[in-house]
């Protein structure tokens, strides 16, 4: 990534863990011991690709990235809440998440669960409370809400495809769709609706994150294999323990890599429609190479 790039994307994961700060600290978050559950997973680091869509998508769109930061926290604070249900012994079973142990390892699994509820709601909060105006507060509500049940949709499909052998690369790629394309879908669209896009500019984020979004996950199933526990902050061979059928167990390490390059490559063209790229270029490339 170029050195300017990379400042861009520091400052945005700093904003956003300042944000995280202050939103501890006010009396919107649960002040029960649930609180320091939510933090934990919060603070144990974590890329914040997510918020970092918001941001750059709001700036791509006026110039000014602040006006998201509400939307940018309560898309990462979503993101956390499925990563604590997804290491969860009744799911993927992980004991570590973002070099930590996981939240159910540290907290106990009825925290963990509680955790990743009041996560789920402190997003919305996070909304409801912010000073944007009604109408924008209501589509930032409805993109969640809508991707999340999206993203909790891909989960269920992703635990029936368990222990099966008749899966497609089509079915596998629907699947990624709703679990992991969705909340990245809804950045880059809530990004442009705190920028104040217009309804072609909507459509092209969301085609660039969906595309962005299926890369990524093929990424993630790829690193499982190849990853290095340590650089990645949680555990590999996780697909390969619990049987998974990954887009990697049907097309094999170079096919992946393959696809993924395609996505990513889809994901670079649609950029081509905005303005001021550049960052948003060199993050998609970042993301296809990347090691954690
Ligand atoms: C992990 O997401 C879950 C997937 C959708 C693959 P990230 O790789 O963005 O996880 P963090 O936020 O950096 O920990
Ligand atoms: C997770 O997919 C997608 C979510 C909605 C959390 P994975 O189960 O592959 O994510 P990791 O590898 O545990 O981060
Ligand atoms: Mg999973
Ligand atoms: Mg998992
Ligand atoms: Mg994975």
């Amino acid at each position: 990534m170029h050195p300017k790039n990379n400042d861009i994307l520091r400052n945005y994961v700093i904003t956003t863990e300042n944000a995280i700060d202050n939103i501890f600290s006010s009396s919107i978050a649960p002040k029960t011991s649930v609180s320091e559950a939510m933090k934990y997973s919060l603070d144990a680091g974590g890329k914040r690709i997510r918020p970092s869509l918001v941001m750059e998508f709001c700036r791509v769109i006026s110039g000014d990235y602040k006006k998201s930061i509400n939307a940018a926290v309560a898309i990462e604070m979503i993101h956390t809440f499925s990563l604590i249900h997804d290491d969860l012994p009744c799911m993927d079973d992980d004991d570590f998440r973002r070099g930590k142990p996981s939240c159910h390892k540290k907290f106990g699994e009825a925290i963990a669960l509680l955790a990743g509820d009041a996560l789920e709601n402190l997003a919305f909060r996070v909304i409801i409370s912010s000073d944007y105006d009604d109408k924008t507060k209501s589509c930032l509500i409805s993109e969640i809400s809508d991707a999340t049940a999206k993203m909790i949709d891909g989960q269920v499909r992703d635990l029936s495809f368990l222990e099966r052998t008749d899966i497609s690369e089509d079915d596998l790629l629907e699947m990624y769709s709703l679990k992991t394309c969705a909340l990245i879908e809804c950045s880059a669209v809530m990004g442009c609706i705190c920028g104040g896009a217009d309804k072609n500019e909507l459509m092209l984020a969301r085609e660039y994150a969906h595309n962005l979004g299926l890369a990524f996950q093929i990424r993630d199933d790829i690193l499982d294999v190849i990853g290095d526990e340590k650089e990645l902050g949680k555990p590999i061979g996780s697909d390969a323990d619990n049987n998974k059928t990954t887009i990697v167990s049907v097309l094999g390490i170079e096919k992946a890599s393959e696809l993924a390059k395609k996505y990513s490559d889809n994901a670079l063209n649609k950029l081509d429609s905005f303005k001021n790229n550049d960052f948003l270029k060199d993050l998609t490339k970042l993301l296809l190479e990347r090691y954690k």
